[in-house]
C-alpha cells in the first residue's frame, strides 16, 4: 500500500483525489490531509479514511480531542516531515503550495503536483532539489498529465513543440469591450471545469494558460517558445506533443480530474476508473482554434515572464492572485486584474533571488505592490 498525504484535502483537487482512493482503497492508505481552515470537513474525511494525522492553518476552534492536528502557517510542512510518506498530492491553491512542495521533493517522495504555482514561482530551485533527492514530480494539471502520457516512449531531443489546450473559459467570444461589465459570479460560472475560484477566475482571464506555460517549461524542460496555446472548448483533447517527423500525439478524455489524479498517485501503471466514457455513438465535434492574444494578454505576459525566470514569474503569479481577491470582493473590475499584474511585474522587475527562502519574500513583496496598485 502506497502512503498518501494529500494537501488541500478539503478543495476541488483534495476530494477528488479521495474519490480515487475510494475507488482503489486496498492500494492507498492515508498518512496524513491538510487544509486551511475547512476544519468540520477535514475531521469528517479523518474519519471516512481513518486517518491519524491531520493538519490545519487556522482552526476556527482548538479542542482537546484535535490534539493530533498540526497547527498554523507551516502545519502542511510538518505533516510531510511527521508522516514521512510515499507521495505526496499538492492540491493547495496559491504560492502557498510551494514550500510544502520543496519539502516533498527534499524527503524524497513523489510529488504529485496541481498546485502549478510550485513550479511557477519556484521552478529552478524544486526542481534541482527534485533533482538532488532522486524525487520525482508527476504531473495533476490535466494539460501536463496528458503530455506526460504522450510522451511515454518517447526521445525528448524528438519533441519539436507541445500544444497546450485550453477551454477558453467563458468569455473567449466574449467582445473585449464588455470586460468591465463581467460579474464575479459570471467569471465563476466556468463552462467545463467545477474548480477552485483562484484558478475559474484565471481561466476567465487566461491567465491560468499562462501559469500553465510555465508550469509546461519546468516540468518538461522545454524552452517557452516550444509550447504553443490552442483554444479547444469541448475540453476532450487535453493537450498534444507534435514531433519531429510532424505526428502529433493527444490524450482524449471526458473532463474529469479524477483521471489525471489517478494516474499520478499510480504511475507508471494505469488504474480502473469508474467514469463517464467518451460517447462516439453520437456526433463528436472537437474545434481547435488559435487564442487571441490581443484580448488575452496574459498568455504573452507570461512568456514574458520567463526572461527572468527565477523573479518575474514569482511576480506575476502574486500580483494575480492579488488581484483575483480584490476582483472577487467587489474591489476591482475584471479588466483590471491583467493591468495590476503587469503593473507589478514592471514595478519588481529588478528583484534578483538566489535561494528558495527568497522566493517567499519576493512574493511577499509583490503581494503588498500589487494591494498599493488596487488602493
Ligand atoms: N480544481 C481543479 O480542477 C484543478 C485542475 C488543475 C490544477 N489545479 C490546481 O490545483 C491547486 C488547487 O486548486 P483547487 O481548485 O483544488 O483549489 P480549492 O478548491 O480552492 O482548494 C484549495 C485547497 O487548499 C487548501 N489550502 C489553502 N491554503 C492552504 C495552506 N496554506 N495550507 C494547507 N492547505 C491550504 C484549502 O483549504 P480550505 O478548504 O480549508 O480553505 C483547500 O483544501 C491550484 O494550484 C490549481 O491551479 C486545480
Amino acid at each position: 500500500m502506497k502512503q498518501i498525504v494529500i494537501l488541500g484535502s478539503t478543495g476541488s483537487i483534495g476530494t477528488s483525489a479521495l474519490d480515487v482512493i475510494r475507488m482503489h482503497p486496498d492500494k492507498f492508505s492515508i498518512a496524513g490531509l491538510a487544509a486551511h481552515s475547512n476544519q468540520d470537513i477535514l475531521l469528517k474525511q479523518a474519519r471516512e479514511f481513518n486517518v491519524k494525522r491531520l493538519a490545519l492553518v487556522r482552526p476556527y476552534e482548538k479542542r482537546t480531542s484535535l490534539d493530533d492536528i498540526i497547527y498554523g502557517e507551516n502545519c502542511a510542512t510538518e505533516l510531510i516531515r511527521q508522516t514521512q510518506p510515499d507521495i505526496v498530492v499538492n492540491g493547495i491553491s496559491g504560492a502557498a503550495g510551494f514550500l510544502p512542495s520543496l519539502e516533498t521533493v527534499r524527503h524524497g517522495a513523489t510529488l504529485a503536483l496541481a498546485n502549478k504555482e510550485s513550479l511557477v514561482i519556484g521552478g529552478s530551485f524544486l526542481k534541482s532539489e527534485a533533482e538532488a533527492q532522486s524525487a520525482r514530480i508527476v504531473p495533476v494539471d490535466s494539460e501536463h498529465c496528458a503530455i506526460f502520457q504522450c510522451l511515454v516512449g518517447e526521445e525528448h531531443n524528438d519533441v519539436r513543440r507541445i500544444i497546450l489546450t485550453a477551454s477558453g473559459g467563458p468569455f473567449w467570444q466574449t467582445p473585449r469591450k464588455d470586460f468591465p461589465r463581467i460579474t464575479p459570479e459570471q467569471a465563476l460560472n466556468h463552462p467545463k471545469w467545477e474548480m477552485g475560484k483562484r484558478i475559474t477566475i484565471d481561466s476567465a482571464t487566461m491567465m491560468n494558460k499562462g501559469l500553465e506555460i510555465i508550469e509546461a517549461s519546468w516540468l518538461f524542460d522545454l524552452p517557452i517558445n516550444k509550447i504553443d496555446v490552442c483554444i479547444h472548448p469541448q475540453s476532450i483533447i487535453h493537450s498534444m506533443v507534435e514531433f519531429c517527423d510532424l505526428s502529433i500525439k493527444a490524450q482524449l478524455s471526458n473532463p474529469d480530474m479524477r483521471l489525471a489524479i489517478a494516474y499520478a498517485l499510480f504511475w507508471p501503471q494505469r488504474l480502473a476508473l469508474d467514469l463517464e466514457p467518451i460517447d462516439l455513438s453520437t456526433d463528436l465535434v472537437l474545434e481547435l482554434l488559435p487564442p487571441d492574444t490581443k484580448k488575452f494578454t496574459s498568455i504573452t505576459l507570461a512568456r514574458h515572464a520567463m526572461q527572468q525566470p527565477r523573479s518575474l514569474p514569482c511576480i506575476m503569479n502574486a500580483a494575480d492572485e492579488v488581484a483575483v481577491q480584490a476582483f472577487l470582493k467587489g474591489r476591482l473590475r475584471f479588466d483590471q486584474i491583467i493591468p495590476v499584474v503587469e503593473k507589478t511585474m514592471d514595478a519588481l522587475s529588478g528583484w534578483k533571488i538566489d535561494n528558495a527562502p527568497e522566493v517567499m519574500d519576493l512574493d511577499h513583496e509583490a503581494r503588498h505592490k500589487a494591494e498599493e496598485f488596487i488602493r
